[in-house]
C-alpha cells in the first residue's frame, strides 16, 4: 500500500460521488469507502503492518483522504437536497388557495364626506360645487364680513392679491347659489377650504360641507330639526345635542352645535376638556344683509345655513386625536378603516 494507491482511490471515489444522483447513491458510496468494511477504513486498519516510515506517510495520506471524502459526501448531499426542494416549489400545487390581490379602499375622510352628504341628500338637499380659488367678494364681502373683520386677516387667509384668495370656508357657495337661483333653495356644498392654521386639531387644508335652505316661512325650528336629525343619523339617536349661542357675521341669530362627548359619554374627559360637549358645526338664520347682497327680499324670505368640518366629524367618529394623521398617508393608519 502506497501514498500513490491512496491518491488513486480518492480520485475514483470523488468521481463516483460527483456522479451520484440520489442520497441513497451517496450513502452507498459512504459505506463502500468509509464504512466499517470500507476501502479506506481497511487501509487505515492495516497501517500496523507497515514499517514505521511508510506507516507515517501512508497514515497521514489516508487520514487526509478520509476527511476529503467526508467533506465531498456532505457537500453532494446538501446540493441534492437543495435541488429536490427547488424542483418541489416550481411544480404547481393546484390545491393551494389563490394569491390575494391587495384591495384598495376609500380614505376615511372621503368616507365621512360621502356619509355626511348622503344624509342631507336623503333630506332633500342638492349638492353643488364651486371654486377653491375665490374672490374676496364671495368669501367675505357679500357674507357681511366688513373689511376690518379679524377673519380677513393675513394671519388666517391665503391671499393671491387684494381680491383673490383661497376660500377659507364653503360659505361663498351660499352667495354663488343664490346669485343664480330663486327660492326655494335647498343645497349642500362640500369641498376643500384653506386657512393659515396648523396643530393637532387644525389643518391648513380641510373639508367643509355648507348647507343652505331658503324659502318663505323658514324658522329656527327648521334649523334645529334638520341639524338634530343629521347628528342623530351620524352619531346615533342616543347622543345628546345642544345649540349654543354664537356669532357669525352672515347669520343672525347664530348657533354652534355641540354633541355629547363621544369619548366619555358626556362625563367630561381630556378630549372635551371636561365639559362633556364637543362642537361639530356652526349655523344660524341667514342675515338680511346677505339676502340683500344677492337681491333676495328679506321681508319675504328667510332661511338657515350651516357649515361643518369633515375632519372634526371623522376624528370624533373614529376616535382619532391628531388631525395630521389623516394627511400623512401612512398605510398602517389608513388600513384600520
Ligand atoms: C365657518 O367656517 C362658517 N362658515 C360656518 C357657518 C356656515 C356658520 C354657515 C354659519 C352658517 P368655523 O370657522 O367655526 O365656521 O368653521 C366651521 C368648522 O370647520 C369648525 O367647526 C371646525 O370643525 C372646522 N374647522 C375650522 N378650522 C379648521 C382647521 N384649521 N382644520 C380643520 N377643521 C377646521
Amino acid at each position: 500500500m502506497t501514498v500513490e494507491d491512496i491518491k488513486n482511490l480518492e480520485t475514483a471515489a470523488l468521481r463516483e460521488i460527483r456522479g451520484a444522483r440520489s442520497p441513497e447513491d451517496l450513502e452507498r458510496l459512504r459505506v463502500s469507502y468509509l464504512g466499517r468494511k470500507g476501502a479506506l477504513t481497511g487501509i487505515l486498519r492495516s497501517l500496523g503492518k507497515l514499517d514505521p516510515e511508510m506507516r507515517r506517510n501512508v497514515g497521514q495520506e489516508a487520514n487526509r483522504a478520509k476527511e476529503a471524502l467526508e467533506a465531498a459526501l456532505d457537500q453532494a448531499l446538501s446540493a441534492l437536497k437543495t435541488a429536490a426542494r427547488l424542483a418541489e416549489t416550481t411544480t404547481v400545487d393546484v390545491t393551494l388557495p389563490g394569491r390575494r390581490l391587495p384591495r384598495g379602499r376609500l380614505h376615511p375622510l372621503n368616507r365621512i364626506m360621502a356619509e355626511v352628504c348622503d344624509i342631507f341628500l336623503h333630506l332633500g338637499f342638492e349638492a353643488v360645487e364651486g371654486p377653491e380659488v375665490e374672490l374676496d367678494w364671495y368669501n367675505f364681502e357679500a357674507l357681511n364680513l366688513p373689511p376690518d373683520h379679524p377673519a380677513r386677516d393675513m394671519q388666517d387667509t391665503f391671499y393671491f392679491n387684494d381680491k383673490v384668495l383661497l376660500r377659507t370656508h364653503t360659505s361663498p357657495m351660499q352667495i354663488r347659489t343664490m346669485e343664480v337661483r330663486q327660492p326655494p333653495v335647498r343645497i349642500i356644498a362640500p369641498g376643500k377650504v384653506y386657512r393659515r392654521d396648523s396643530d393637532i386639531t387644525h389643518s391648513p387644508m380641510f373639508h367643509q360641507v355648507e348647507g343652505l335652505l331658503v324659502d318663505k316661512g323658514v324658522t329656527f325650528a327648521d334649523l334645529k330639526g334638520v341639524l338634530t336629525a343629521f347628528v342623530h343619523q351620524m352619531f346615533g339617536p342616543e347622543v345628546g345635542v345642544r345649540f349654543r349661542p354664537s356669532y357669525f357675521p352672515f347669520t343672525e341669530p347664530s348657533a354652534e352645535v355641540d354633541i355629547e362627548c363621544v369619548m366619555c359619554g358626556g362625563h367630561g374627559c381630556r378630549v372635551c376638556q371636561a365639559t362633556g360637549w364637543l362642537e361639530v358645526l356652526g349655523s344660524g338664520m341667514v342675515h338680511p344683509a346677505v339676502f340683500e347682497a344677492v337681491g333676495y327680499d328679506p321681508e319675504i324670505y328667510t332661511g338657515f345655513a350651516f357649515g361643518l368640518g369633515i375632519e372634526r366629524i371623522a376624528m370624533l367618529k373614529y376616535g382619532v386625536d391628531d388631525i395630521r394623521l389623516f394627511f400623512d398617508n401612512d398605510l398602517r393608519f389608513l388600513r384600520q378603516f
